[in-house]
């Protein structure tokens, strides 16, 4: 009896120790780029307010277009830099009118200073980070904190296109959620059923087993090319116009890309779900659409815009429920990708720490099945 209390008093120390370790790490992944705010929001000598997170960012484009990301705070005292004025080439605090190189942070001037003042303002620096444009969409390379990008940054990601020509469009909608379950959320494939219930996309009845091959990929997994569910009405459509079976390509990649590849014949559709931390309570969904079937953009969007709002509508439900701590589970084989995602976490952060290769949770293909 003794042990057990003893166990118990250990455990339960663990536990609070782990739930003050959860309390301080708010569980992002840096070192990652992370879409900040479309492109067509910074225009002219506009200054963009983003948090990404929980770092304060001013965003902005130089005379020649080029868009950067600067911390949202004066090295001098703090003031948002975003409350300041931009020339097309420096950003001068709107305090003390320091003024910084907008692309690389470098103090060029502090006006206070007299020619007998001996302190070296090219030292001084404003954080930025670097700063990338594609698919319409401006992407941050968020080093962690106290720490200077690498010397080579990766490339941004990139939405897979396979012609000249095609429709593209952009969505958005926030989550009250932590990042990790925005992503699970985004990979769960038993919800859909429930959730998703709608007349031109599936009924609650139609739930069927499924039998899914995945396969191991670098930072991720996929769910293996193959002919997409019977009874969705889009996929249905598109052999319908081709005649030529349709295979559809799911990706997940650390740390929160969902691309999506379906291809029929010539036409084809692909789409990228990210999921990025605005703050430990608060995540971003942003889906981004493009393709070179005959389905103009205002016929889609609605489309996905009931999808979107269905699966917030559920993330802010189930957010009441999560605030109150709630033991949880993960089950076989409907949750297999979110233990994934959380090993594959759990072994970049590891490999991050020890400097040895990163170990993949998954040791080869393996078939999921589920009902949905
Ligand atoms: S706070 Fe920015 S110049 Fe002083
Ligand atoms: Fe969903």
């Amino acid at each position: 009896m003794m042990r057990m209390d003893a166990e118990a008093a250990l455990e339960s120390s663990r536990e609070t120790g782990r739930d003050a370790e959860r309390a301080t790490d708010p569980g992002f992944l840096w070192d990652f780029w992370y879409p900040a705010a479309r492109s067509s929001e910074l225009s002219g000598q506009r200054l963009v307010k983003a948090l990404l997170l929980e770092v304060p960012l001013v965003l902005g484009r130089t005379a020649e277009g080029k868009a950067f990301a600067i911390r949202d705070a004066c090295p001098h005292r703090g003031m948002p830099l975003s409350y300041g004025r931009l020339d097309g080439e420096t950003l001068e605090c709107r305090y003390h009118g320091w003024r910084f190189d907008a692309c690389s942070g470098q103090c060029v001037e502090i006006p206070s200073l007299t020619s007998q003042d001996k302190l070296k303002v090219d030292r001084i620096f404003a954080g930025h980070y670097p700063c990338e444009e594609h698919d319409g969409y401006i992407w941050v390379y968020m080093n962690a904190p106290g720490t200077r990008p690498p010397e080579r940054v990766p490339e941004a990601p990139a939405l897979k296109l396979f012609s000249e020509k095609y429709r593209i469009t952009h969505l958005s909608c926030e989550l009250p959620s932590h990042i990790d379950h925005g992503i699970i959320g985004l990979m769960d494939p038993a919800h859909g059923p429930f959730v998703h219930q709608s007349w031109f996309w599936r009924k609650r009845a139609s739930i069927h087993e499924k039998a899914k091959q995945f396969e191991p990929i670098p930072n991720g997994f996929r769910m293996s090319p193959h002919s997409p569910s019977a009874n969705s009405a889009p996929y249905q459509l598109l052999k319908k116009i081709t005649g030529e079976p349709v295979t559809t390509m799911i990706d997940f990649v650390l740390p929160n890309l969902r691309t999506e590849i379906d291809q029929s014949g010539k036409l084809w559709f692909s789409s990228r779900a990210t999921v990025t931390p605005v703050r430990r309570d608060l995540c971003r969904i942003d889906f981004v659409a493009a393709w070179n079937l005959p389905l103009p953009v205002f016929l889609f969007r609605p489309f996905a815009k009931t999808f979107l709002r269905q699966d917030q509508q559920t993330m802010i439900q189930q957010a009441e429920g999560l605030k109150h701590n709630p033991r949880l589970m993960l089950i076989d084989d409907a949750d297999r990708q979110a233990k994934w995602y959380f090993a594959l976490k759990a072994n970049l952060l590891e490999s991050r720490r020890t400097g040895a290769p990163m170990v993949h949770p998954m040791d080869g293909p393996v078939t999921l099945r589920w009902r949905s």
